[in-house]
């Protein structure tokens, strides 16, 4: 078969955010746009000859086309073989599991997560490294420092694969599997959590909804709820992949995945309700009346892990992104184990988990995830809570009682204001950052300020450093404010305000967390003119 070698010239922008590059999906689909980048991607890792890589992503629109792109560049650029989902699906943390458990030279993930998809949505690529995770900056940085310079890519001219059956094909001297996109990570499931537990639990009607919201974890929860542990098909919601995720945009959180929220607060609630979102790595938690917040969540895993066989020794450590609230912390503590504090984005856990510092991590982002992938993974996240109920045998709201008994609640919520101007969202920034100073020892909105400051880190395994990760402001009255802006946007700006406050009275585990944080919202306000800034009277999406 005949290698193609064609002439390109640099497309600005192809720098990776927190997670892969992300763009609309047009312009991945502008000729060259993915070529040019898993060329410098090929290039920065060294180059693919002799190497086999793990491919799939979350089916979104133009997921099937890339695939077959990178497949044919693959080969022209000598790989040895590509491991492919199914219809070319994986989930990001079926992914990472692939990659670890065949052991292939890392793996491309074609997704843009929890962003929106179809033709008029947004595409995305990333590179996990071996160990399974999201390559660390100096990878990402590399692959960049390539997309700036690239003059040519390579690629084969041959038809499309067939990505519909299992089994073994060839594209020139290049070997194609295509796997079962589940069952390596069913596999891992089952060895982490105690399954007759779970499935004695639904076995006694114990009653639950997943809600894949249309994306890729709906294979998933059906062969490993519904198949394996006996829930009844209607705990699976929306389990078929669609290219657009049926119109909706697949962030499960309390505003976009909404009728479920609002089914578990109804009169007929079901026990226990997850979500997750686009490639399957985030996922949401719900019980009977009740919304547990993702810091919350990784507080609780943390102090029930050893619940399940997988975590039965304990916890090495835990690790969280700044922004997450200090619930985890706490329970690190009284375990008397080790939490970090990491920067958002998944790929600082990667050398916390590989030196075992940490065996869970989270984020408020709606992720959680352990040492058995380098990934956060949302259907893990509820096998892990559905073994600790099937253990304990008390509702989520009695977890989330006793939990805060015991270590007190961190009230907490971030408010988006999404898509805002770009100049107008760094000019807030700008001037937050230029005040850091002056913050301390002020008083805003009733709150005292006792420290104020730009979050940098330095990893402390291997060293490398990241600064201007989020302004974090912090009162006297146990409460704390963060501004930073996402990195996994893909137009304008998106501001995220994090608030959190510390309750250690019990009389008041029972209020509104907006209420709760009334004065906290306030002094944000105060403190970064939001509303003006903006040009906008509140946020849009608050988890
Ligand atoms: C992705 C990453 C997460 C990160 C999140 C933050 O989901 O995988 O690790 O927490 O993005 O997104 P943001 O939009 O706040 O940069
Ligand atoms: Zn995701």
């Amino acid at each position: 078969m005949e290698v193609r070698t064609v002439a390109t010239t640099p497309v600005e922008g192809q720098k990776p955010g927190t997670s892969g590059l992300r763009a609309r999906t047009a312009v991945f689909m502008r000729p060259g746009y993915l070529e040019n980048f898993v060329q410098s991607l090929f290039e920065a890792i060294g180059g693919v000859g002799g190497k086999t890589l793990t491919l799939g992503g979350d089916g979104r629109y133009f997921n099937e086309r890339a695939i077959q792109t990178i497949l044919k560049m693959a080969a022209a650029n000598g790989a040895a073989g590509v491991l492919v989902g199914q219809g070319g699906i994986l989930s990001t943390p079926a992914a990472a599991a692939v990659i670890r458990a065949r052991r292939t030279d890392g793996g491309i993930i074609l997704s843009a997560s929890h962003n929106p998809g179809g033709a008029d949505g947004d595409f995305g690529i990333k590179y996990n490294i071996p160990a399974g995770g999201p390559a660390p900056e100096s990878v990402t940085e590399a692959i960049y420092a390539r997309t700036k310079e690239i003059s040519e890519y390579r690629i084969i001219d041959a038809p499309d694969v067939d990505l519909s059956a299992l089994g073994e094909t060839t594209l020139g001297a290049m070997r194609i599997e295509v796997i079962d996109p589940v069952a390596i990570y069913a596999d891992l499931m089952a060895s982490l959590f105690d399954f007759d537990a779970i499935r004695d639990l639904f076995g006694s009607g114990f009653t639950m909804r997943f809600d894949a919201m249309h994306a890729a974890t709906g294979p998933y929860a059906t062969r490993i709820l519904v198949e394996t542990l006996g829930a009844p098909p209607e705990a699976v919601m929306n389990g078929t992949p669609l290219p657009d995720f049926g119109g909706g945009h697949p962030d499960p959180n309390p505003t976009y995945a909404k009728p479920l929220v609002d089914m578990m607060m109804g009169p007929d609630a079901p026990d226990f309700g997850a979500a997750s979102d686009g490639d399957g790595d985030r996922n949401m938690i719900l019980g009977r009346g009740v919304y547990v917040t993702p810091s919350d969540s990784l507080a609780v895993l943390a102090a029930n892990a050893h619940l399940a066989p997988g975590y039965a020794n304990g916890l090495a450590g835990i690790a969280r992104s700044m922004p997450t609230s200090r619930a985890a912390d706490r329970v690190a503590g009284k375990l008397g184990i080790g939490c970090h504090e990491t920067p958002t984005g998944w790929k600082f856990f990667g050398t916390l988990l590989d030196a075992d510092l940490a065996t869970l991590c989270g984020e408020e982002s709606a992720g959680t995830g352990s040492s058995h992938v380098r990934e956060k993974d949302g259907l893990w996240a509820v096998l892990l809570w559905l073994n600790i109920l099937a253990t304990r045998r008390v509702s989520v709201a009695d977890i989330m009682q006793a939990h805060w008994a015991e270590y007190g609640r961190d009230y907490y919520s971030r408010h988006d204001y999404s898509d805002v101007d770009k100049d107008a969202a760094e000019a807030l920034m700008a001037a937050l950052r230029d005040r850091l100073a002056d913050l301390p020892g002020t008083t805003v909105a009733g709150l005292t300020v006792t420290s104020a400051d730009d979050f940098a880190y330095t990893d402390p395994v291997d060293g490398s450093t990241a600064t201007r990760q989020g302004v974090r402001i912090l009162f006297a009255e146990d409460a704390r404010v963060v501004f930073r802006l996402s990195g996994t946007g893909t137009v304008g700006a998106t501001l995220r305000v994090y608030l959190e406050r510390y309750e250690p009275d019990p009389a008041r585990f029972g209020e509104d967390p907006q209420q709760a944080l009334a004065d906290v919202i306030a002094a944000a306000e105060a403190l970064a003119d939001i509303r003006t800034r903006t040009g906008r009277d509140g946020p849009d999406v608050i988890t």
